[in-house]
């Protein structure tokens, strides 16, 4: 079905239902959703993940004005850019967004300090657990608490420790990943941890896939890749161009060179800039090896090869040996599109799935309140 036929199929179910009294797919979808939308203060659950040098105040602002939760990549900068792009942002939008944190930025209590001063609504902590001081932190500023849980175990001691809210992103998505799929991880934490609104991330290309998550109990989920060519971004055209014409199979994992030193996989567009990393990382093994550098230190150093590998990538399009950081749904990525025509699209696509469906009330219940998930 093309995407013209798709919105027809939803706008005429909608006026079916209408006439039958039954609700519309736009209700059934926004009742699917209602929790992440209360939580997230917007229209749509639909955040736009952080994307370093990607999020900035262009693209947050655009995705909250269109609906969605624009979230700014924080990434390597200092607190003064934060709270520059943060005010930046606000000048343009006057709708939530929220903002994304490195765990391991060595300024993490400072940035938090800028988004409590800058009366941020809601901080996502990413790059590992956050520790319950860090989470304190963030909620005795006034804002909402946000972490990445990559195993059901983490998410509930998250929770315990005080997260809001949670985000699961499956090894589909672009930049750096965990090991398991998005559908493997939705299916082991959704039923199973209700205590906060769970969003999920990676892979995610079209509504009927926003869809069958909510249907498994999310609140909302978060796309990256999808983002990337949008109209509003103001990544360089090459990196554009790199998304538009690759296909899924094209965005592959960085391969760890050896088990002693855990390198987290970043997923990107293959190039000549995927083997310069291999011989950074030997290069910085030799240097803990031999006792020049730290763990922490080469740790430290790897992230600042992607974020300036990244950098040149996405601001002076260099796709040769920048990292073309990408999710395996760049597939679905065709051509540069209004932020407001993507959410559109996406909503129209899960709109028409639920149309096409019996309206009786039990397919509103996400599965995880259902007698059938508590079994
Ligand atoms: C270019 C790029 C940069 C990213 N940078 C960050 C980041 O700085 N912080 C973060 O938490 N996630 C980052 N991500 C992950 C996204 O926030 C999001 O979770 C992911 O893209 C979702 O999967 P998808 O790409 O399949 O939609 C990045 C993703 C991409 C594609």
């Amino acid at each position: 079905m093309t995407d013209a036929t798709s919105h027809a199929a939803a706008r005429s179910a909608a006026l079916s239902a209408v006439v039958s009294g039954a609700p519309s797919a736009r209700v059934r979808l926004d009742r699917l959703w209602q929790r992440g939308r209360d939580f997230l203060g917007t229209p749509t659950a639909v955040m736009g993940g952080a994307m370093s040098w990607v999020s900035e105040r262009h693209l947050v602002s655009a995705i909250s004005n269109a609906g969605g939760f624009g979230v700014l990549a924080c990434g390597s900068m200092g607190p003064d850019q934060l709270a520059a792009e943060i005010a930046g942002t606000r000048a343009l939008t006057a709708r939530p967004f929220g903002v994304n944190l490195i765990n391991m930025h060595p300024a993490l209590d400072q940035l938090i300090d800028v988004c409590r001063e800058q009366a941020v609504g809601h901080v996502v902590i990413a790059g590992g657990l956050p520790s319950g001081a860090t989470l304190r932190r963030i909620k005795d500023g006034g804002a909402k608490a946000m972490g990445f849980a990559p195993t059901l175990g983490a998410g509930r001691r998250m929770v315990k420790q005080g997260a809001d809210a949670l985000v699961i992103e499956g090894t589909e998505a672009g930049g750096h990943i965990g090991p398991v799929s998005t559908t493997v991880l939705a299916q082991e934490i959704l039923p199973d941890l209700r205590e906060v609104p769970v969003f999920v991330a990676g892979g995610i290309g079209r509504g009927e896939a926003i869809l069958s998550y909510l249907e498994l109990g999310a609140a909302g989920v978060q796309i990256g890749t999808r983002f990337v060519c949008a109209t509003e971004s103001i990544a360089h055209p090459n990196f554009k161009q790199a998304f538009m014409r690759a296909s899924a199979r094209d965005a592959q994992t960085s391969v760890q060179i050896d088990p002693r030193f855990p390198v987290i996989p970043v997923r990107a567009l293959a190039n000549e800039g995927s083997k310069r990393f291999m011989a950074f990382q030997r290069d910085i093994i030799a240097k803990v090896d031999a006792g020049v550098m730290s763990r922490d230190e080469g740790n430290l150093e790897i992230e600042h090869f992607w974020s300036g590998a990244l950098r040149r990538a996405v601001v002076e399009g260099d796709v040769e040996t920048g990292s073309l950081m990408a999710g395996q749904s760049v597939g679905m990525v065709t051509r540069e599109q209004p932020v407001a025509d993507i959410l559109a699209e996406l909503i129209a696509q899960a709109e028409s799935a639920l149309a096409r469906r019996p309206s009786d009330e039990a397919s509103l219940i996400p599965m995880a309140e259902s007698p059938v998930g508590a079994l």
